[in-house]
């Protein structure tokens, strides 16, 4: 039985965040692409693929990354992929080279081809026009089916309860940036590293969870070893996601704002930083059993010790650390913004102003 004080304190609770949840929807629509960013970035992808397919004919230049599942911040970037369908082809450096020296002569994009990278790509970009008032940035890689799997894996994350998944990636995209948490050529995390935090999150820390593990769950049928991996990648998932919502349905009601003041909470104090893996496959895994530990003690690890401050396991590249690139530094930055945010949240300002005060610049 709660005495009158803390039924006041419960009904503000609730109060709070009915305002939060609603002021979380409100601030993620208005940061969506317009359908006019939409269109060019479509049209832009069909030049370029036209052009390709003079060097290469029989090639497709297909979109991943935030473009292709759901999670599009207005004026974000695009990741292009080329898959080349015929039997001989070029090397990915050389198809970088010759596609680089193409798109310098024959269009207005500032043409940067990195053919040496440990994945070959060409960065292209426009300057802002009236039309276009952010211009246009976009990386074109090759081959890179791994990556055209897994963004069609967090596709599926989002479709299975898109108000919420959707809602709080896009908020927490946001939120990175602006904080300044949101660069791995900086020593903090790619917006796909804190997108994998979220699923995780969502799968394996909350109970009832929120989400399946699609990675995890029986297939419908048998499956064939070839149908299946990538360059020795299981690339496996449960991808019938109509089907999949007529038999389950998450009995986690939680609401938007819930979740998110739980995901701080969980970030700036649960989880194991020191000697946790968070995996979306296989839940919450061991440093030592996947030789990532910080072995302070022997030199010979110091170089893995600074590649694994934080662990996230990728869902198909298993041996691949998706926050390699948080040092030291980074950690303690992104830890100390968790923790701000669960701070501010704890005080329950009006909904408007926390999420101002949450995306300070
Ligand atoms: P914004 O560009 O910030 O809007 O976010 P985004 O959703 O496009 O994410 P990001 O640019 O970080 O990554 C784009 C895509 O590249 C991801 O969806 C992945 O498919 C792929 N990717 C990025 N980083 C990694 C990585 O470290 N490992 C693997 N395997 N794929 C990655
Ligand atoms: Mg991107």
């Amino acid at each position: 039985v709660q005495n009158p004080g803390q039924r006041r304190h419960a009904s503000k609770h609730r109060f709070f965040v009915v305002d939060l949840s609603q002021a979380l929807f409100d601030f993620v629509i208005q940061l969506l692409p317009t359908a006019e960013e939409m269109a060019v970035k479509e049209d832009v992808r069909k030049l370029l693929e036209r052009l390709i397919r003079t060097i290469e004919p029989d090639s497709r230049l297909l979109s991943f990354g935030s473009t292709a599942n759901g999670f599009s911040l207005r004026n974000s970037d695009m990741d292009l992929c080329c898959l080349i369908d015929s039997g001989e082809r070029l090397s990915a450096s050389d198809l970088v080279t010759m596609l680089g020296d193409l798109l310098e002569r024959e269009t207005k994009f500032h043409v940067k081809p990195l053919p040496h990278a440990r994945i070959p790509i060409v960065k292209l970009s426009l300057d802002p026009s009236p039309g276009l008032p952010s211009g246009i940035a976009c990386d074109i890689g090759f081959e890179n089916r791994l990556a055209l799997e897994n963004t069609r894996l967090l596709m599926c994350y989002a479709m299975i309860d898109p108000t919420r998944v959707r809602t709080l990636v896009l908020f927490l995209k946001v939120w990175s940036k602006r904080r300044k948490i949101n660069s791995p050529y900086q020593g903090t995390l790619s917006s796909y590293g804190y997108v994998l935090l979220v699923i995780y999150f969502l799968v394996h820390v909350k109970n009832p969870p929120v989400l399946p593990n699609l990675q995890q769950m029986p297939p419908l049928r048998p499956i064939s070893q070839e149908d299946t991996h990538i360059g020795g990648h299981n690339t496996w998932f449960f991808d019938d996601i109509e089907l999949l919502c007529q038999r389950w349905q998450s009995s986690n009601t939680e609401s938007v704002a819930e979740l998110l003041i739980d995901f701080f909470r969980y970030y700036s104090r649960d989880f194991s930083y020191n000697t946790g893996v968070a995996s979306i496959r296989a839940g919450l895994l061991k440093k030592e059993s996947k030789g990532w530990q910080n072995d302070l003690s022997n030199s010979k690890f110091n170089d893995a010790r600074e590649r694994n401050r934080f662990c996230i396991e990728d869902p198909f590249e298993t041996d691949f650390n998706v926050a390699r690139c948080v040092t030291k530094e980074g950690l303690y930055q992104i830890r100390g913004e968790f923790m701000r945010a669960s701070r501010i949240l704890a005080m329950r300002p009006r909904a408007i102003m926390a999420l101002s005060q949450l995306c300070e610049e």
